[in-house]
């Protein structure tokens, strides 16, 4: 029997949800369904709700300090969920994962240096190195009809052509929610290696692996990975909690730890924040049930979509995820320019979906769909999509 209700419609507006106060400053409309930004129309698990009522009970709020229980709840969950083993020392808070991977470039690259990102991929990747006058790498992902791989002949290529001091590389990958398998990897690790390339790995997705599948975190794959990554992870997609920021960074290798770390510790942008550290310590503790339904429920939902279109709307495809609560739809048949594709989803669908071209220009003719939301929400989201291309088909 199921604990939880993921089936129940929660209203959020008012609640300064980007998702849904903010549809008017993205999409210029708010009366539309919101199925964008990458966060959960679920009730979080109630231990997380409780363990923060009870904190806020208490009358002051002064300056605070991660107890050790925190830090253990988090090396505790890696070790179970994926048998990544984590030292104390080895792991720091970071006030947000953008922000972690952001503090990374800084400190570890100069401007105009190169950093290779493989589009589509989530967008901050470039906002980030950009922003910072950074030099963007790409290694485009090859797209395979059903899904992607990554182009490794194409990563050796821009190592020797560009000179990268760095890689932003996503694992599981948003937007197309693969896993990489281990020897891919394992690859990446040693070309990189080999050109004392960093790869920061932003595993933010890792908790949600799909079907039974594992998450392969890229720091365990081999001694070269071990030497050069960077990783970033955090309970927020895993239990929806990012309105707290509470994500964490791991770096094995002491010589690429010891100077970032103190310069994080100087600068305190790794002081843990009060109500996160109380936030993930319960969702770590006491969420696993919670999470384990809740990607059950997503799985459903993922399966329904893939069935609706190919049943309802032939000419619409589903890349199916094999992490994660997004779908990246694949709206190439339609033949339209993405300016109209979005129009289309917005005017008449009534729905607003991310513009696959905002992950890239390999995005073009795509929209990434957020299916962690009640299953109703969806159907009527389905159906709007179909009475949208049935129109537009028949124009
Ligand atoms: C791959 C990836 N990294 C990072 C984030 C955002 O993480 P944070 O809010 O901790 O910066 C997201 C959110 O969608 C994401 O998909």
């Amino acid at each position: 029997m199921s604990k939880y209700d993921f089936d129940c419609v929660i209203d959020r507006h008012g609640t300064y949800a980007t998702k849904y106060d903010g549809l008017d400053q993205m999409f210029g409309r708010h009366d539309v369904t919101p199925l964008w930004i990458a966060d959960l129309d679920f009730a979080v698990c109630p231990d997380i709700t409780a363990a923060l009522r009870r904190r806020i009970e208490h009358p002051v709020l002064g300056y605070s300090a991660a107890p050790e229980s925190y830090w253990q709840s988090i090396i505790d969950w890696q070790k179970r969920r994926h048998g990544f083993i984590i030292e104390r020392d080895e792991i720091s808070f970071v006030p947000g994962v953008v922000k972690g991977i952001g503090l990374a470039v800084n400190y570890f690259t100069s401007r105009g240096d190169g950093i290779i990102i493989q589009p589509p991929v989530y967008h901050p990747f470039r906002m980030v190195i950009e922003g910072n006058e950074r030099r963007v790498v790409e290694n485009p992902l090859i797209f395979e009809g059903d899904s992607y791989r990554m182009d490794l002949e194409g990563l050796q290529q821009v190592i020797d052509r560009e000179h990268p001091r760095m890689m932003i590389l996503c694992n599981p990958h948003n937007p197309v929610g693969i896993q990489w398998d281990a020897d891919t990897l394992r690859e990446v690790a040693r070309m990189c290696a080999r050109a004392n390339i960093i790869v920061v790995s932003d595993e933010i997705h890792g908790d949600l692996m799909l079907g039974g599948r594992k998450h392969i975190p890229f720091v365990s794959v081999s001694d070269d990975a071990r030497r050069i990554a960077i990783t970033l992870g955090a309970p927020s997609k895993t239990f929806n909690i990012p309105g707290l920021v509470s994500s964490w960074m791991v770096v094995k290798d002491p010589d690429l730890r010891r100077g970032f770390y103190h310069w994080l510790e100087v600068n305190e942008f790794n002081a843990p924040v009060l109500i996160s550290t109380i936030g993930a310590e319960a969702a770590y503790l006491h969420g696993e049930d919670w999470l384990d339904e809740m990607l059950a429920y997503v799985a459903e939902n993922i399966k329904f979509v893939d069935a609706y279109l190919r049943d309802n709307v032939p000419g619409v495809k589903a890349i199916m995820p094999q992490a994660s609560f997004l779908i990246w739809l694949d709206f190439r048949s339609l033949g339209l320019s993405q300016e109209q594709l979005m129009r289309l989803m917005l005017e008449k669908a009534h729905l607003a979906m991310n513009d696959g071209s905002m992950f890239g220009s390999q995005g073009v003719g795509f929209v990434r769909l957020n299916v962690g939301t009640p299953r109703c929400v969806l159907e009527k989201a389905l159906e709007n999509i179909k009475l949208a291309v049935t129109e537009q088909l028949e124009a």
